[in-house]
């Protein structure tokens, strides 16, 4: 369950002989020792913007980092991070187990973001890999001498990274193994690790339920569909009605009947990333204790085609009652997001918000470098907004204007899965939106939840995204 490239975050009261320097300018050569000779060539490299270098040292390897003098807040936190993956790659190829990182500044959050950047850059996926190709990274340990970075924070940076890896983990985990029941299991076992339930409902449950949507999507599956409940509540909860968090929990997409053409297939197993990332936000509200009460809701199957899958002019009953006209069978996300955003009405929540990798519209728009959003409550979404920010998962706004609502329309149903050729991302919210009675935000990961190539600690395969968002949002918002 752990991903043994988590490193360790301990703090310390000297450096060791492999350290890492933060520095603002050369002023802050003097207070490092073991590179005398070399300082007056180091003064001049460090006369340069936004740089990573390391010199060797009497006791072993200095690395310096100086981050670029940036006015905002969200470049200047990023530059730092991307800092701390070059300076986690300079570790590795050194072959080094253990460092030391040292920073003397007064504010804490860039030298906590350079942290922050080695740690998620150190992330590796070996489970397939055997032989010589299976090759751990070599950093394990890495320790903080710092008087402004306290036990705590090094304690609540390890948790969110290590939910950050679980949900890369369970994206990278193919569907030949992470079936909707495997998932459930392994989120069952997180959560005991963690502090968090699950509560498992099983193919009868939810047909008793009747969430159509889950059950209409699942009907070419040869595995069950789950719906996965995750709850934090602690005694100390400052919020009395519950925050919900929903994931879209497809483990695999073909796309049905409206089969994805070849290109467009392969990478479907990250399609899951939404559930993932709630998983991951629960396991870090978790493990940080929160006092915020949070609920995950995950919908998970496969959707494949077999003799009983849809086929597009099927009408299906959502478990709201709504009929839904599914005109495409890859248009599957909604349909199953919808049963769990009514499922949501019976706890009256404070606010829900969805993660989906809900449109190839939303990932065209936004690339990896942001979120599409939508919502209802506009008024309620700066914080979110900020929280983006904060954690480089910025926030891009769409308006869910009334004439989207047309779009949807059917002929022979109250609705149907299928807008019109433009803004897919927002048609696609405004079919969601009519399963909600409650304040309620839409976030389309579809760009950031899986890389095709590395940048900086955003590495091949899925990234996590939407943890590190949501852990910054409810501790800031409601802790
Ligand atoms: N899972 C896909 C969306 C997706 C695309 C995720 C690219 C990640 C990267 C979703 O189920 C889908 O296929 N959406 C269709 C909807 C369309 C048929 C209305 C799309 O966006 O093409
Ligand atoms: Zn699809
Ligand atoms: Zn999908």
């Amino acid at each position: 369950m752990k991903n043994d490239s988590l490193i360790r975050l301990t703090k310390t009261g000297s450096p060791d002989d492999v350290s890492v320097h933060l520095i603002k300018d050369r002023k802050d050569l003097r207070d490092i020792s073991g590179i005398e000779n070399l300082r007056a060539k180091i003064a001049e490299r460090v006369e340069e913007e936004e740089l990573v270098f390391s010199v060797p040292s009497e006791h072993g390897l200095t690395i310096i980092v100086k981050p670029k003098k940036e006015d905002q807040l969200s470049y200047r936190l990023q530059s730092a991070r991307m800092l701390g993956a070059k300076v986690r790659k300079i570790l590795n190829s050194e072959q080094v187990k253990e460092a030391t990182f040292v920073s003397n500044w007064d504010e804490k959050d860039n030298a906590l973001a350079v942290i922050e950047g080695i740690v998620l850059a150190n992330y590796q996926f070996l489970n397939y890999k055997t032989g010589d190709s299976n090759k751990p990274n070599s950093l394990k340990k890495l320790n903080v001498f710092s008087s402004g970075i306290s036990v705590r924070d090094l304690d609540e940076l390890h948790a969110v990274a290590a939910g950050t890896f679980a949900a890369r983990d369970f994206v990278n985990e193919p569907v030949i193994t992470l079936t909707a029941s495997e998932w459930s299991k392994r989120m069952g076992k997180l959560g005991k690790i963690a502090g968090f339930t699950v509560k498992v409902l099983d193919r009868k449950k939810i047909e008793e339920l009747k969430m159509g949507g889950l059950l209409g999507v699942n009907k070419g599956s040869v595995e069950p569909p789950t719906f996965n409940i995750l709850e934090w509540k602690p005694k100390n909860a400052k919020n009395e009605r519950p925050i919900i968090l929903v994931g879209k929990g497809v483990v695999y997409d073909t796309g049905g009947y409206s089969i994805k053409g070849g290109p467009h297939m392969a990478t479907m197993k990250c399609d899951m990333g939404g559930g993932a990332a709630v998983v991951g936000a629960l396991s870090s509200i978790s493990m940080n204790r929160l006092p915020v009460h949070v609920i995950g809701l995950i919908p998970a199957t496969d959707n494949r085609i077999d003799g009983k899958a849809l086929v597009p002019d099927d009408v299906i009953t959502m478990m709201s009652g709504l009929t839904v006209e599914v005109l495409n069978t890859d248009a599957e996300g909604r349909l199953v997001l919808a049963d769990a955003l009514h499922y949501a009405k019976q706890y009256d929540p404070e606010l829900v918000i969805d993660l989906a990798t809900l449109t190839g519209a939303a990932a065209r728009i936004t690339d990896f470098h942001g979120i599409a959003m939508c919502s209802d409550r506009t008024d309620r979404t700066d914080s979110l907004k900020e929280s983006g920010e904060r954690v480089y998962e910025r926030i891009m706004e769409f308006p869910m204007w009334n004439e989207f609502h047309e779009a949807i329309k059917s002929n022979v149903a109250d609705i149907k899965n299928l807008g019109g050729v433009s803004g897919g991302n927002i048609t696609a919210a405004t079919f969601l939106h009519r399963f909600t009675d409650y304040p309620w935000v839409h976030l389309d990961i579809a760009g950031p939840a899986f890389m095709e190539k590395d940048v900086d600690y955003r590495l091949k395969g899925g990234t996590g995204a939407g943890v590190r968002l949501l852990y910054d949002f409810i501790k800031h918002t409601y802790a």
